[in-house]
C-alpha cells in the first residue's frame, strides 16, 4: 500500500464519552455529515451508536439515507433541511428536518396531513450567524405560524454560533441570551420542544452556559483541538518511503525547482501527494514522521509524490512507514498542526484527507 488513512474508533468513543460526560445531564448529539468530516459516515456513526449515541446530525437528506439503510435507527437530524422532493422521504423515514423558513414549515404540515402522521423538525433561529434560521427579529410571525400547524411536532428549537471558538466570548453571549429569550417566548405559547440545543464544539467546551438539553459537537469528536487538548487523534494518514538518496549541494528538488540543496543531502521520497488528500500548499512547509523524527517537506507536493529531508536521520530505509498526520513512536502531528501549516482549518485537512480511497478503522475493542 502506497499511502492509507487510519481511523482510530477506540479514540473516537473515548471523545465521545469524555463529552457525554463533560456535559452530563445535557445529551450528546455528533454530528457526522461530510462523511463523518472525512472519517467514513456508517463506521463512525456506527461505532458512536454502539458507545451509546442517541441521534445523529448530518447535513443532507442522502447522507441520512445512508446512515438508515446502514441499519442506524435513532433519530437524525438535517442540518441544511429539506429540499423540494424530500418532505415524503424524510417524513417516512424519521427524519427531522430543520426547517428555517415559512415555506418549508407549510410543506412539512401539507405532507404530514397527507400521510395523516406528525412530522417532527426542529425550527432554527438565526441569532446572529446570518446563515440559516428564522430571524430572530420575526421571532412572533414564526411563532403564529407555528401554532397553526397541527401535524408538525416541534422537537427542536435550536441556534448556531458563529464565533464560539473566539477569545472573545461576547458576541456569543450575546447570540445566547437572544435565544434564551426565544425559547421563552416558545415556551410562554405553550410550545415546549423536547430539544433545546445551540453548542456546536467550541461552545461545548468554551461556554457551557449554552449547552441546554443538547449539545452537537462534530469536530471534538475527531481529536484534539486547541479548546480540548485533552482529546485523542482518531484520523492518521501514512505513506512510505519508496527511495531514498544522497544528492550533492545544488540539486533541485521537485517541480518548479522551488528547493536546492544548500550542502549535501539525505532526501526521502514518499508515496502520497496532494491527489491523496495531503495539501500542495504543504510544499516547502510541511513535517512528517519517520522514525519517530520529525522531518520537513523540501520542494513541491506533487499528485503522488512529496520529498523529505532525511539528512538527520541515522537509519532511513525504502518500505519505512511516514506519518504525515498522526503519531510514531510517541511524537505526533495533530490536526491542527497541518491546517497551521497549510494555511487553513482541521475541518478542511480531515475532509481531504478523508477523500483518500483507503480507509482503515482500527478498534482493538472489536477485534476481542
Ligand atoms: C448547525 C451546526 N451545528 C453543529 C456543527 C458542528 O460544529 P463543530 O464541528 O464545530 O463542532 C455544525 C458544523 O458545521 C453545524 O453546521
Amino acid at each position: 500500500m502506497h499511502n492509507w488513512v487510519e481511523i482510530n474508533l477506540d479514540n473516537l468513543r473515548h471523545n465521545f464519552e469524555f463529552i457525554r460526560k463533560m456535559v452530563h445531564p445535557s445529551a450528546v448529539m455528533p454530528v457526522v455529515k461530510s462523511d463523518a468530516y472525512g472519517h467514513g459516515m456508517v463506521e463512525t456513526a456506527k461505532a458512536l451508536r454502539d458507545a451509546g449515541a442517541e441521534m445523529f446530525a448530518v447535513s443532507k437528506l442522502g447522507e441520512a439515507v445512508r446512515l438508515r439503510e446502514a441499519g442506524i435507527k435513532v433519530p437524525i437530524l438535517l442540518l441544511s433541511g429539506v429540499i423540494d422532493g424530500e418532505y415524503e422521504e424524510a417524513l417516512n423515514r424519521g427524519i427531522r428536518p430543520v426547517v428555517f423558513t415559512s415555506e418549508h414549515l407549510k410543506k412539512c404540515q401539507e405532507t404530514a396531513e397527507r400521510y395523516r402522521k406528525n412530522f417532527p423538525i426542529h425550527i432554527k433561529l438565526d441569532t446572529g450567524m446570518g446563515r440559516l434560521g428564522f430571524r430572530i427579529d420575526r421571532i412572533n410571525t414564526v411563532l403564529s405560524m407555528v401554532s397553526t400547524c397541527k401535524n408538525v411536532v416541534i422537537e427542536g428549537i435550536m441556534t448556531h454560533f458563529a464565533d464560539a471558538d473566539s477569545d472573545d466570548l461576547s458576541y456569543t453571549r450575546l447570540q445566547c441570551d437572544l435565544f434564551r429569550r426565544a425559547v421563552q417566548r416558545f415556551q410562554e405559547m405553550n410550545i415546549r420542544p423536547r430539544w433545546v440545543h445551540a453548542s456546536n464544539s467550541a461552545a461545548t467546551f468554551l461556554f457551557p452556559e449554552a449547552r441546554f438539553n443538547l449539545v452537537r459537537p462534530g469536530l471534538a469528536l475527531y481529536g484534539p483541538t486547541f479548546f480540548a487538548p485533552q482529546l485523542l487523534p482518531v484520523m492518521s494518514l501514512k505513506a512510505r518511503v519508496i527511495q531514498v538518496k544522497d544528492v550533492p549541494p545544488g540539486s533541485p528538488i521537485g517541480y518548479g525547482r522551488t528547493f536546492t540543496t544548500p550542502e549535501r543531502m539525505k532526501i526521502a521520497t514518499v508515496s502520497v501527494g496532494y491527489s491523496d488528500g495531503y495539501p500542495r500548499a504543504l510544499s516547502n512547509k510541511g513535517i512528517v514522521l519517520i522514525r519517530g523524527q520529525r522531518c520537513p517537506l523540501v520542494g513541491r507536493v506533487s499528485m503522488n509524490l512529496i520529498t523529505v529531508n532525511v539528512s538527520h536521520l541515522k537509519e532511513v530505509r525504502e518500505g519505512d512507514e511516514v506519518v504525515l498526520m498522526g503519531c510514531q513512536s510517541g511524537a505526533s502531528i495533530f490536526g491542527d498542526d497541518v491546517a497551521d501549516l497549510a494555511g487553513t482549518i482541521s475541518y478542511e485537512i480531515y475532509c481531504r484527507i478523508g477523500t483518500n480511497p483507503v480507509k482503515r478503522f482500527l478498534s482493538e475493542s472489536s477485534q476481542s
